[in-house]
């Protein structure tokens, strides 16, 4: 008669920034129906501005979730933190560009003394692999073409840089002490449940309640354009099958110049150009154009975006115009427009 052998134990994953716009997705998506069932998830949250208790209600009871309000700047918590988990996904940051325009000191902190805390502690725990979520603005702009991953880093916003130096330091625990560090470079994420400051949720919201939308400079600026169910297939592809040490872009293969897209989503809410565009004087340092090269994920993983954008699109401003509480008090509080 053989033993009986005891379950295998969940992997055990520390999920930084997990009450933000993509980690509660990420969090959601791993825990749901879809999700691998062989995880149990940790979210580290300080809830900033940018965080919400109310992203993460619908895993708040799942008997494989926690949630542990802190600092990603604290060596103690992270540290203690570490030594109960397996593996990091670490989506904690300052994440708007035009906050950093204003003052940078938050996202120097955050983004690069949070990061060298974290993978610090990882490295002193043994975490078995560490995934650091970073962007594709760390290349800087480009005219024509697309970036791969071994394009040099030239960032120029206080948050494309702070970003960028936080890669540098996540990669160089690999290199300096063999921990298993993998890094992603995403595009523009867009979807449900994304802080009304940002261009997509911010110009929704704005249609929806009648008001103008404010587009930088002559809005020729381009993006990418990635859904957040695709960006969260790209990172459990790097997380389950990605090689460590190595870099990961990942796209949504949705080209679009900001006028185009303001067309779109006049077109999606019912409004014209003429009563509801208002162009406004350019973001400093305005990146022109980003463009990720996503051959790597593809050949490598097996990596495909999924989502046709404009389907995404009318699911978002749906998702928008069926959840007013969850968006309205976020900008009056923030006293957008
Ligand atoms: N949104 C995008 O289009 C996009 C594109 C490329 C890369 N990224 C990267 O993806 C990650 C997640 O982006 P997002 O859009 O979900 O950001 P977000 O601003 O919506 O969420 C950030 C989360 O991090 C938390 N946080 C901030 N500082 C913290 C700290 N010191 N300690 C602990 N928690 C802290 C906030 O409370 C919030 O919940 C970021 O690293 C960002 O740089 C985002």
């Amino acid at each position: 008669m053989t033993a009986p052998t005891s379950p295998a134990r969940p992997t055990r994953i520390l999920v930084t920034g997990g009450a933000g716009f993509i980690g509660s997705h990420y969090v959601r998506t791993l825990l749901g129906p879809e999700g691998p069932g062989d995880v149990a998830i940790t979210v580290l949250d300080k809830l900033t501005y940018a965080g919400n208790p109310a992203n993460l209600d619908e895993v708040r009871t799942h008997p494989r979730f926690a949630f542990v309000q802190g600092d990603i700047c604290d060596p103690e918590l992270v540290g203690k933190l570490m030594a109960e988990h397996d593996e990091v996904v670490h989506f904690a940051a300052e994440s708007h560009v035009d906050r950093s325009i204003d003052g940078g000191a938050e996202f120097v902190r955050t983004n690069v003394v949070g990061t060298h805390t974290l993978i610090d502690a990882a490295h002193r725990a043994g975490i078995k692999t560490f995934v650091h979520i970073s962007t594709d603005e760390v290349y800087g702009s480009i005219d024509e073409g697309s970036w791969p991953e071994t394009h040099p880093l030239e960032p120029n916003s206080p948050y494309s840089s702070a970003k960028a130096s936080s890669d540098l330091i996540a990669l160089s625990y690999h290199r300096t002490h063999g921990l298993d560090v993998r890094v992603t470079r995403c595009s523009n994420n867009y979807g449900h449940h994304h802080f009304p400051e940002k261009v997509i949720p911010l110009f929704v919201t704005n249609l929806l309640d009648g008001k103008k939308v404010p587009l930088y400079g002559d809005g020729g600026n381009v993006r990418d354009w990635l859904h957040i169910d695709d960006h969260v297939q790209g990172i459990e592809l790097v997380r389950t099958k990605g090689r460590p040490g190595e870099v990961y872009n990942i796209g949504g293969g949705t080209e679009l110049s900001n006028k185009e897209l303001t067309g779109l989503l006049l077109q999606a809410c019912g409004a014209d150009w003429e009563t509801s565009v208002e162009y406004v004087e350019d973001r400093k340092g305005h990146d022109r154009r980003y463009s990720v090269d996503c051959t790597k994920i593809r050949e490598e993983l097996g990596y495909a975006p999924r989502k046709d954008f404009r389907e995404g699109l009318a699911e978002t401003v749906r998702w928008y115009r069926d959840n007013r509480a969850w968006w309205e008090p976020l900008k009056e509080r923030a006293a957008l427009n």
